[in-house]
C-alpha cells in the first residue's frame, strides 16, 4: 500500500519575490511565513505504466501535468532512480486563487517522492528539493513559522523552522473574493516585477524587515507582526504596479477590501492584510475580533467566504 503525503500550505508575511537563478529557483530575498491549518495537499505516488497525475480525482494533461512531471524527473535524475509514477494528489485549497497552493502541492510532491522510493531525508534537505519545484514549498516542510534564507546555491537555499508551534493569538483569516484562477504566473509576475524602478530598494529592504519580523514574533508582538505583514505586501504589490509594462493582481473588490480593513482599523477593530499574486486578501487578526472582522466583510461583500486559519503543521506521512 502507497502512503499519502500531507503538506500544509503557507502564506508569507515577509515575500519571496524575485529569483536569482530562475532554474535553481534562488531567490532574491529571504522570507518568512506562517504555515495554515486549514489548507493543504495530500500526495501518493505509485508505479505506473505510464507518467500520470491526478488532481483532485481528475487525471491532468496540461500544463499542471508537465509542470509536476519535469519536477518529478529532475529528482529521478538527482537521485539516479528510474520509473514510470502515477500521482495522485487532493488539494485542500482553492487552486491557483493566490492562496499559495503551489506550496502544499510541491512540498507533498517531494515528501511522496522520497516515500515512493525509501529515501529519508532530513527537513532541510526535503526543504532543498521541495524549493526545485516552487520556492514557496521550500517553508511548507515545517509548521507555525518557517524562514527560508536566500542562499547563494542549492546547498545554501533552504527553509528551517522559526518556531513550529507559536504561543501567538494569530488568526489568518483568508477572504475568497474571486476564485477565479489567476491568469499572470507567479513566475511570470516576479519576472516582469524585476523591471520595476523600485526592484532594488525592495529588494535592500529585506534584510531590515525581516529581522523585524523575527524580532516581532520572539516578542509576541502581534501589532508589529500586523504592519511588517501589510507593508512588506503593499511593497510587493508596488514593485508590481511600477513595473514595465505595469500590471497588479488586485481587482476592484480587492481595493475594497483593503479600504474596509483601514476603516475597521480606525474603529478600533484592529486587523492587517496580506495579498499574494492573485486578488484575494488574507487579514491577520487576533482571535477576540475575528467575529467583527467576518461580520463585517459577509455584510459588505455579496457570497464572500471565509476561512478562519490558524496555525498549522509540518509535512507528515498519513496512514
Ligand atoms: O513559490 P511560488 O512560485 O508559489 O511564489 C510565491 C510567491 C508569493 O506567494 C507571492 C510570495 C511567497 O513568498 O510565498
Amino acid at each position: 500500500m502507497e502512503k499519502t503525503v500531507r503538506a500544509h500550505t503557507n502564506i508569507a508575511l515577509i515575500k519571496y519575490w524575485g529569483k536569482a537563478d530562475s532554474d535553481l529557483r534562488l531567490p532574491l530575498m529571504s522570507s518568512l511565513s506562517m504555515t495554515l491549518d486549514k489548507f493543504y495537499t495530500d500526495t501518493k505516488i505509485s508505479d505506473s505504466l505510464e507518467n500520470q497525475f491526478w488532481l483532485n480525482g481528475v487525471k491532468q494533461n496540461g500544463q499542471s501535468s508537465s509542470r509536476v512531471f519535469s519536477f518529478l524527473k529532475l529528482l529521478q535524475k538527482k537521485f539516479a532512480v528510474t520509473g514510470k509514477l502515477k500521482v495522485e494528489s487532493y488539494n485542500h485549497v482553492p487552486t491557483a486563487a493566490g492562496l499559495a497552493s503551489s506550496s502544499s502541492a510541491f512540498a507533498a510532491l517531494a515528501g511522496a517522492f522520497c516515500l515512493h522510493y525509501g529515501f529519508n531525508l532530513s527537513s532541510v534537505e526535503l526543504s532543498r528539493l521541495a524549493r526545485l519545484g516552487s520556492g514557496s514549498a521550500s517553508r511548507s516542510i515545517y509548521g507555525g513559522f518557517a524562514i527560508w534564507r536566500k542562499g547563494h546555491d542549492d546547498e545554501s537555499s533552504y527553509a528551517y523552522a522559526l518556531d513550529e508551534k507559536p504561543d501567538i493569538d494569530l488568526r489568518l483569516l483568508v477572504v475568497e473574493l474571486n476564485n477565479q484562477q489567476k491568469d499572470l504566473s507567479s513566475t511570470q509576475g516576479m519576472k516582469q516585477a524585476q523591471t520595476s524602478p523600485f526592484f532594488m530598494p525592495w529588494i535592500a529592504r529585506n534584510q531590515t524587515e525581516l529581522k523585524q519580523m523575527i524580532s516581532a514574533i520572539k516578542a509576541n508582538d502581534f501589532s508589529t507582526i500586523g504592519s511588517l505583514a501589510e507593508l512588506n505586501a503593499c511593497e510587493m504589490h508596488a514593485v508590481n504596479l511600477t513595473a514595465q509594462p505595469d500590471f497588479t493582481y488586485f481587482e476592484p473588490a480587492t481595493i475594497k477590501a483593503i479600504k474596509l480593513i483601514a476603516d475597521l482599523r480606525s474603529q478600533g477593530i484592529e486587523c492587517y492584510f496580506t495579498i499574494d499574486a492573485g486578488p484575494n486578501i488574507k487579514i491577520l487578526s487576533q482571535l477576540k475580533n475575528v467575529k467583527d472582522i467576518t461580520n463585517r466583510f459577509v455584510s459588505e461583500f455579496d457570497n464572500v467566504n471565509i476561512i478562519n486559519a490558524s496555525f498549522g503543521p509540518g509535512i507528515s506521512c498519513l496512514n
